[in-house]
């Protein structure tokens, strides 16, 4: 009996990275995606599974009841919340777009899943509810402070999941990943807007003095991640996703460099710190362990065939950064 699940947020990086990994290696699920194909969602992410006749599309807003019903149409098994407003920079210019997507997109979301009784939702949340984490790692049950627009946006997200769990019993899960990176990523974020910047000759801004740490996942575990979790995962639990590859940005920095033949002397433009920047984040990804997730991939090897997807796929980006993308690109660095 084949199942369908619907993912929200399938055009965008990890959604449709998970889209993908499930028509691949799930025979028994389809997928209906919904999305609203705002400046990150991207069908060209999906290109090699559109065909596929266990997929469907609808384009449509998370935030809007009509299009949601339109998606689950006779009923869904499940389903993934990854739609969101995502980027910390844009938050900062205009927060308005991520209490839109990311606090009433997820409570529409939550409402259709009691009205239809749906019989599982996964929100795919993020580590920066945490806040920065000075020492250690963050668990499941620590307090979140949320620092950023964007980061206040998911904890409003996750805070109304658990207390659909708690009021009406539903059966939610949240996945908490850390900094993701691998293809199809849009080049706004540090590896893609770095490694493109690198390809062209250009110059890469850091912000600040660089010594910021992420916690480093490849896409594709993430995807797995989540997939696993929705499967195994106890209804109501939280579970964070941490790849274990704690870097500076300049740790990074610098293996960019080497990966794309540039010198940090001409390339490298320390700029202007980020507001309100979370200086460290990390994640004790243990309970998820304990369900029987692993990362597979090495970050050496993701990070060097990250690289290599950019150089090889110039098709995919160059539309992109030479669109609405140079605007935002002004708007956010020229004044730094
Ligand atoms: O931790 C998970 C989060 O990772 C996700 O929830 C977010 O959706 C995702 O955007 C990402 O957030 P970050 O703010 O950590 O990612 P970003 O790629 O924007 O930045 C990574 C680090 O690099 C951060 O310390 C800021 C720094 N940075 C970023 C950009 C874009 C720079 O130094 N220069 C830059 O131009």
């Amino acid at each position: 009996m084949t199942h369908r699940w619907l993912v929200t947020g399938g055009l965008g990086f990890i959604g449709s990275a998970f889209v993908r990994n499930v028509l691949r290696e799930r025979p028994a699920i389809a997928v209906t995606v919904l999305d609203a194909m705002t400046y990150a969602g991207n069908p060209a992410n999906v290109e090699e599974v559109a065909g596929d006749p266990r997929y469907r599309f609808v384009r449509g807003d998370i935030a809007d009841a009509a299009a949601v019903e339109e998606a689950i149409g006779d009923g869904v098994d499940a389903i993934v919340n990854f739609a969101a407003e995502t980027h910390v920079d844009r938050s900062i210019l205009d927060p308005e777009a991520f209490i839109r997507t990311d606090v009433m997109g997820t409570h529409v979301l939550l409402e259709a899943v009691r009205r239809r009784g749906i019989p599982r939702f996964l929100q795919v949340s993020t580590d920066e509810v945490y806040g920065h984490v000075a020492e250690g790692a963050s668990r499941e049950r620590d307090p979140i402070r949320p620092r950023s627009p964007y980061a206040a946006s998911k904890a409003g997200g996750d805070l109304q999941v658990l207390a659909y769990h708690t009021t009406y019993g539903t059966p939610v899960l949240i996945t908490r990943g850390s900094n993701t990176y691998g293809p199809y990523q849009y080049p706004e974020k540090l590896i893609p807007l770095f490694v493109t910047n690198l390809i062209d000759g250009e110059q890469v801004p850091v912000y600040g003095d660089g010594l910021q740490v992420r916690d480093w996942l490849h896409v594709d575990d993430h995807a797995r991640g989540i997939a696993h979790v929705l499967e195994h995962g106890v209804p109501g639990e939280v579970y964070n996703l941490g790849g274990g590859n704690s870097r500076t940005n300049l740790e990074i920095t610098r293996r960019l460099l080497e990966l794309t033949g540039r010198s940090y002397e001409t390339s490298v433009r320390h700029v202007a710190d980020r507001e309100g920047h979370d200086r460290r984040y990390a994640l004790d990804a243990s309970k998820a362990r304990a369900l029987g997730w692993t990362p597979a991939v090495p970050f050496e090897t993701g990070l060097a065939e990250t690289a290599a997807w950019y150089r090889s796929r110039e098709a995919w980006w160059r539309p992109i950064k030479s669109g609405d993308f140079r605007s935002y690109y002004q708007r956010q660095y020229a004044h730094r």
